[in-house]
């Protein structure tokens, strides 16, 4: 088992997550994320990996042959990077139903207040609440049952993610008091690593995001070596040196954005790495530092694209996930309808 999957609990330990198929995918994403999720897969606990489409139309309706493409690219960029579709459950989460199901029972236990506090609610709903989808308003109780569809009770994420699980457990809670019962876990986050909060390569203080309008402010995995070099040469970073331990990093957003993006990327911890880099200047550090993400990101976008040669077999590998992951979601779902007393459950 990791490091992530040790608190004890009646429950059998099993690892949910998922990602949304809204666009490319960055440096984030894989630090934060992906690269996570394979790590996970060799732990001994089941591990279970979702393309979450529905949630991806809460914020923008996509062209369906975009919809299409992106969620093949993002199965793709799970399996490029290490994925293994024996070892772990992939699939997409419009293809099984419960998901939607579940999503439904806790909208009516989950409380106008909790999802009107979420801070990615603000963020992407901005000024104008009013004409937000209602589906982006009730997307933490949809995410919550992606995690309890499972019982799943750790779900590996980045930082940004906490609040959702905070309100997964809160769910979890209120249904097993309203009903008597100990039917959903209390799940736990796991947010651990270098990388949960990769940052903008322009902004230490804003999140690295497909949706910035700056390309030049993240990495794409699927980036050409050279667009790599030159995206991190030009990264900001402040006049000063590397320090040689992790207190030096203070108030230095953009330094430790970067020495963070090199322990994640070569399996390092921060400490460990400032002992060999401490001292050096950002010219010489960045050109180390292009030269791992090229040696580590390369062999995927490769892949990927190989992979997408071939779409029909990603499709097979999707719906083979989903025949598996029914198979546990389903009866999880009916005994939730027996519990709160629909007939024919
Ligand atoms: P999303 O693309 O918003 O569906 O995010 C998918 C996963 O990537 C979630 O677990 C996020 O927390 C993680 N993630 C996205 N951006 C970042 C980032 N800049 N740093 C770390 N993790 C991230
Ligand atoms: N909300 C997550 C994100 O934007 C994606 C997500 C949906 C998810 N369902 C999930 C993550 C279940 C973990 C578990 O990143």
């Amino acid at each position: 088992m990791t490091e992530g999957v040790q608190t004890p609990s009646a429950f059998t330990p099993r690892v949910f997550s998922g990602i949304q198929p809204s666009g490319g995918l960055t440096l984030g994403n894989y630090l934060g994320a992906i690269k996570r999720f394979v790590d996970m897969q060799d732990s001994g606990v089941e591990t279970i990996y979702c393309v979450v489409d529905l949630h991806a139309i809460t914020a923008t309706l996509f062209e369906p042959e975009t919809l299409r493409r992106q969620t093949r690219e993002l199965a793709a960029g799970y399996i490029a990077s290490g994925l293994d579709p024996a070892k772990s459950i992939l699939f997409n989460q419009s293809q099984v139903s419960t998901h939607a199901q579940l999503a439904w029972i806790f909208n009516c236990i989950a409380r106008m207040g909790w999802m009107q506090r979420m801070t990615q609610w603000k963020d992407k709903a901005g000024k104008n609440q009013q004409n937000a989808s209602l589906g982006l308003f009730a997307y933490p109780a949809l995410m919550a049952a992606d995690i309890l569809a499972y019982h799943g009770t750790h779900v590996p994420v980045g930082e940004d993610q906490k609040q959702h699980l905070e309100l997964t457990r809160d769910i979890a809670i209120k249904f097993n008091h309203d009903y008597g019962v100990d039917f959903f876990p209390i799940t736990e986050p796991v947010i651990e690593g270098a990388a949960t909060r990769v940052m903008s390569l322009r902004d230490g203080s804003k999140k690295m995001s497909k949706s910035d309008p700056s390309d030049a402010s993240r990495i794409n995995m699927t980036d050409d070596a050279d667009t790599i070099a030159k995206k991190i040469r030009k990264a900001k970073t402040d006049p000063e040196g590397l320090p040689s331990d992790v207190k030096g990093l203070e108030d230095r957003p953009e330094a430790r954005n970067l020495v963070n993006i090199y322990a994640a990327l070569n399996d390092q911890s921060v400490e460990d790495v400032l002992r060999d880099v401490g001292g050096k200047q950002f010219s010489e550090f960045k050109p180390m530092l292009s030269d791992l993400a090229v040696e580590k990101l390369s062999p995927i976008s490769g892949e990927m694209a190989r992979l997408m040669a071939d779409p029909a077999e990603i499709d097979r590998i999707l719906s083979d996930g989903a025949d598996r992951a029914r198979a546990i979601s389903e009866p999880i779902l009916k005994r939730t309808y027996e519990i709160i007393g629909m007939v024919g459950a």
